[in-house]
């Protein structure tokens, strides 16, 4: 018997292997920094996008769960997407007004991955990808592998992507791979863009020939009636639609899906197949199941009128707790408010005291900045769907205190 003798000193023992270009560059984002000081127990927060835990259809769930194990022997097996979760797919576009064929929605483990399969689609190394200067941290993960050149556009808290700076950028010669935004309930700003931008933005995909990624976790979730209809609406072929079960259903389910082109559906299976196979067969049972006894209306009609009041609380305590040079959006979709507070007071130095001292969070603007450029440092996201109502105005009210401190000094 022979034995293999190591000898490593060690320095070499703490050798990493050698990194793919792009993973080198991978620091923790200011958001992963943050998340430990975030969810430190006893911490009141309204920093993630959480769903209410409390309002998790969590019985009729399991029902469903336990009727497909039992009926269905294949539901623990490798499985082709569910047809039937196809179906239930169609009929929710059909319900934010889009229509669309079953052929053409590709099932996802969530719209993050979603995403991501969306951007292996399209990206090269190096491409141009256009988004707004604050946008959601996870687009900009999924792009990250690609090295991409990003390009930029304002956003405003009350109107959301400018549209003619898109213009400005495409006519100038930019060929971005594809333009990134969140149309409804926007994560972080929680606007929601109108009929006429969505329109443009559709019209310079098709003249540009650049193709819209229309992420839309928050689309089923409106307190103020129904939104303007998705961009897909618009337009079948430069309109890639990003959907997810998340929000409306539950995070854990890990069920998403993506509207696309038919043509593109066996690209999509390959590259999905690369990175999970499938999407879990027992959960796309298990949510089409659900679906089957349509307890939809209910639970979004539930989930409307709760998150609807929980807005109106956070809106209302912002107002009396706040002072009064902040602004803030009074979203008619999703989850989150963003504050502005007056130009000195810097969220980021805040957010430390507010953890420290009063247990509260909640995540400083600049985690938002697209490019890394020091914006919206006076800003605050702030999400009201997971802080149970009778704990926040107490929060805000706590937070209020420290902000009108720091706003004067
Ligand atoms: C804008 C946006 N896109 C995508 C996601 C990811 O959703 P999922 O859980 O479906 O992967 C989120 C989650 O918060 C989000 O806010």
């Amino acid at each position: 018997m022979s034995t293999v003798t190591t000898n490593l000193d060690d320095d070499d023992a703490r050798r990493l292997p050698e990194l793919a270009v792009w993973a080198r560059g991978v620091r923790r984002s200011a958001l992963q920094e943050m998340l430990t000081e975030i969810l430190r127990p006893g911490v009141l927060s309204f920093a993630l996008g959480l769903p209410a835990v409390e309002l998790f259809p969590s019985a009729a769930y399991g029902e469903a769960v336990a009727r497909v194990l039992e009926e269905d022997p294949r539901a623990l097996q490798y499985g082709p997407p569910s047809r039937a979760l196809k179906r239930h797919v169609v009929g929710l576009m059909e319900r934010r007004g889009v229509e669309c064929r079953e052929e053409q929605v590709f099932i996802t483990s969530g719209a993050q991955q979603g995403l991501s399969l969306v951007a292996r689609l399209l990206l090269d190394e190096g491409s141009e990808v256009l988004t707004e200067e604050l946008t959601y941290t996870g687009f900009l993960q999924a792009v990250e592998p690609f090295s991409p050149k990003l390009l930029t556009v304002p956003t405003d808290l009350e109107t959301g992507i400018d549209t003619d700076a898109v213009e400005r950028l495409l006519r100038g010669g930019a060929r971005p791979r594809l333009i990134y935004t969140v149309p409804d309930g926007h994560n972080p700003l929680g606007v929601s863009v109108s009929r006429e931008k969505r329109a443009h933005l559709v019209e310079l995909a098709r003249r540009y020939g650049v193709p819209i990624v229309e992420d839309d976790p928050y689309g089923l979730l409106s307190y103020d009636g129904p939104p303007a209809a998705p961009m897909r609406a618009l337009d079948e072929r430069w309109v890639f639609y990003v959907g997810s079960f998340s929000k409306i259903l539950a995070p854990a389910v890990r069920a998403g899906w993506v509207v696309a082109p038919e043509e593109l559906m066996p690209h999509l299976s390959i590259i999905k197949e690369a990175s999970d196979i499938d999407t879990a067969t027992l959960s796309q049972r298990a949510v089409a199941r659900y679906l089957e006894d349509d307890p939809l209306d209910e639970h979004l009609t539930t989930l409307r009128r709760e998150y609807g009041r929980r807005r109106d609380l956070l809106v209302g305590a912002l107002r009396k707790h706040f002072p009064e040079d902040s602004r803030w959006s009074v979203p008619s979709n999703g989850v989150f408010v963003w504050a502005e507070l007056a130009g000195g007071v810097d969220t980021q130095e805040l957010l430390g005291r507010s953890v420290r001292e009063e247990g509260i969070a909640f995540l400083p603007g600049g985690a938002f900045s697209a490019d890394g450029m020091a914006r919206a440092t006076n800003c605050m996201r702030l999400n009201f769907s997971h802080t149970p109502p009778d704990r926040i105005e107490d929060g805000i009210a706590r937070l209020g205190r420290l902000v009108c401190d720091a706003s004067k000094g």
